[in-house]
């Protein structure tokens, strides 16, 4: 059993999407700044894999503040379509063509078979409670040959970097302590970025290529900020704050540096 697979005697969170019930404006506001980071890196992603290219159809699940929405719109054009399912929308500006919007939940929601060129999202699926059969469901959109492009988290690799010490070490301790409660609340499969391209083989969908992006951050950054703010919030579900606030201390911390969690796009076509 991996450090990340152990069932503990912490909370079951399973069932639970982690946000759920959080203030509006502060979720969107954490959508957004969410967005901004990762938007770049998997605009040029998408590009290079993918080719979106006018009047494909295409579908995004969890599209959260929607900016995918509206750089996916703009590559397919006015005779293309771009729909959005998500648990919840509110958080998402009202749709202009070619955008929709659809309320459900991706493990769910009937789809329209054969239907879209591709399918994408990004840090969703990690959240889902059998997130292999929602990814089942989420491919069956696809026409054949059409393209499903997923990322999602591999926080295997948060740690110091070499040569800081104590300080180093205790962080290192804690972020193992935090991954692991999250792991064993099924709140989120902080590893589920090195899975996927076993899964979504194991679904029989062909050429499945992976692309990651790791990083080193400086403490105090404004990215590191955000990533000590959301890790404080999500250890205090998981009761695990004395951890999760050294983690916190040594993000905010000028002069600190550690390797941030790690993006993992897999992109797969469908037979
Ligand atoms: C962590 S946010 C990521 C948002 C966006 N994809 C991004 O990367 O900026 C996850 C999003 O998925 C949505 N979501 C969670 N569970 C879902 C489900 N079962 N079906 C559809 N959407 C879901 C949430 O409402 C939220 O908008």
């Amino acid at each position: 059993m991996s450090k990340y697979e152990q069932a503990g005697p912490g909370p079951d969170l399973s069932q639970t999407y982690f946000a759920t019930g959080r203030e509006v404006d502060h979720e969107r506001a954490r959508l957004e700044r969410l967005a901004a980071e990762y938007d770049p890196w998997t605009q040029d992603w998408l590009s290079d894999v993918v080719s979106v290219q006018p009047g494909h159809r295409v579908i995004e699940a969890g599209p959260g503040a929607g900016s995918m929405l509206d750089w996916l719109a703009a590559e397919v054009g006015e005779g293309g379509e771009v729909l959005g399912l998500d648990l919840e929308l509110r958080h998402t500006a009202a749709p202009v063509d070619p955008i929709r919007h659809r309320q459900g939940d991706v493990a769910a929601e009937p789809t329209e078979p054969g239907r879209f060129d591709l399918a994408y999202a990004r840090l969703l699926f990690e959240h889902l409670d059998a997130p292999e059969a929602a990814l089942a469901q989420f491919a069956a959109w696809l026409k054949p040959g059409g393209r499903l492009a997923v990322i999602a988290l591999d926080c295997s690799v948060t740690r110091a970097e070499p040569g800081q010490g104590e300080t180093g070490a205790s962080f290192d301790r804690a972020v193992e302590v935090v991954t692991d409660a999250l792991a064993a609340s099924g709140l989120v499969d902080p590893v589920f970025g090195v899975k996927l391209p076993d899964v979504l083989a194991g679904l029989g969908l062909d050429a499945v290529k992976t692309r990651r992006f790791d990083r080193v951050l400086e403490g105090g950054s404004d990215w590191a900020v955000f990533l000590a703010e959301n890790n404080l919030a999500i250890a205090a579900q998981l009761g695990v704050t004395g951890p999760a606030q050294i983690v916190a201390d040594a993000m905010r911390r000028p002069g600190f540096r550690f390797r941030d969690q790690a993006l993992v796009g897999v992109s797969a076509v469908r037979l």
